[in-house]
Formats: structure tokens, C-alpha cells, sequence
């Protein structure tokens, strides 16, 4: 094994240390996006606000495709913490999760809404879609901290 591939599977039974650092970065970056574009819209700065829009989008777009290769092919991390903060971890785990896979279609209708031009529907399918797409990206940040990063008790 060369020295690239033994930095990036640090154990046995196909774990990566890279594949998760890239799904969180993709998450924040996500999030940095989703707070730009809707300070611009807010500001009515329509066009600035549809391509920064587009780009929290493509962002996400590649985070899906890097999680589901990453799931298939590596085996994800445990959780170390016990009590409190174990049925915290899950609560945020399981919510994100759930959240995010049940979002996909109202992301899809509410950007089919907006490229068609039926702006005030985009508005009104966005104002429930981009609080939750925020909720999904900060959690995803925070369960990667959690899962890589937080060792409660130790
Ligand atoms: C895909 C990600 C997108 C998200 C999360 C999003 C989010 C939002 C939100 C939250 C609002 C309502 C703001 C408010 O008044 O409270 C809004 C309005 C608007 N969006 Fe988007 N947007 C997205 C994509 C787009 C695209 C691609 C376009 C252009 C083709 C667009 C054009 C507009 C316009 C023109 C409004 C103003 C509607 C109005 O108040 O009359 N958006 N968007």
C-alpha cells in the first residue's frame, strides 16, 4: 500500500478518515450558501441570489453522490459516547437523516417552481424548504464532529 492510500484507510475493514471530513466540508460549505443566498434575495438581488442558490445546490448534489460511495464502500464510525450523550447523538443523527431524505422532492419542486418562473410558489414551497435544507447541513456538520471528533467522558 502506497503512502496516499494508507493516510486515507487508517484501519482495518475499510475506514476512511477522508470521505467524512469531505461530506462535512460539503455540509458547511452548504450552509455558508443557503445564509448568502437568502441574505440576497432579501436584498432583492434576484440573479446573485439564483446562482448562489444553484450553487448550495450543486454543493449538495455532490455531497449525496460522495456519501452514498462512501457508505457503500467503507465502513462509517461508531459513536464512543454512553448515556446523555449517546440519545443526543442519535436524536440529531436520526432527525438529520430522516430530514434530509425526505426533503429531496421539495427541494426539486421548489427549484422547478423557480426555473419556470412561478416565483411567488418558489417563495412560498422555499420558506418551509430552506429552513430544514439549513437544519440538514449544520447537522451534518455537527454529527461528523460528534461521530470523529467528540469523545465525551475521556
Ligand atoms: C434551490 C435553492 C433555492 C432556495 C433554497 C431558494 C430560497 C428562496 C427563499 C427562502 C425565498 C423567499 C424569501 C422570502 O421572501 O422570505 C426565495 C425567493 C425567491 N427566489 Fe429562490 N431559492 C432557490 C433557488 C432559486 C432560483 C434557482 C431562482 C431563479 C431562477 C430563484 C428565484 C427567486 C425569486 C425571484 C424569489 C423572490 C420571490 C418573491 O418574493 O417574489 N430562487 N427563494
Amino acid at each position: 500500500m502506497d503512502a496516499t492510500s494508507t493516510e486515507l484507510i487508517v484501519a482495518a475493514g475499510r475506514t476512511s478518515a477522508f470521505f467524512p471530513a469531505l461530506n462535512a466540508s460539503l455540509n458547511f460549505l452548504a450552509a455558508i450558501l443557503l445564509v448568502t443566498g437568502y441574505v440576497l434575495v432579501r436584498q432583492k438581488r434576484l440573479i446573485a441570489h439564483e446562482r448562489v442558490m444553484l450553487a448550495a445546490f450543486g454543493v449538495s448534489a455532490v455531497f449525496l453522490a460522495s456519501y452514498l460511495y462512501y457508505h457503500f464502500n467503507y465502513d462509517s464510525g461508531r459513536f464512543p459516547g454512553q448515556g446523555l450523550a449517546r440519545t443526543f447523538y442519535f436524536t440529531i443523527l436520526i432527525s438529520h437523516v430522516i430530514l434530509a431524505t425526505a426533503m429531496v422532492p421539495f427541494i426539486l419542486w421548489m427549484l422547478w417552481e423557480a426555473l419556470k418562473g412561478r416565483f411567488l410558489k418558489h417563495a412560498r414551497i422555499a420558506r418551509y424548504v430552506w429552513p430544514v435544507w439549513m437544519y440538514t447541513s449544520v447537522t451534518g456538520v455537527l454529527v461528523y464532529v460528534m461521530l470523529y471528533h467528540w469523545r465525551p467522558g475521556t
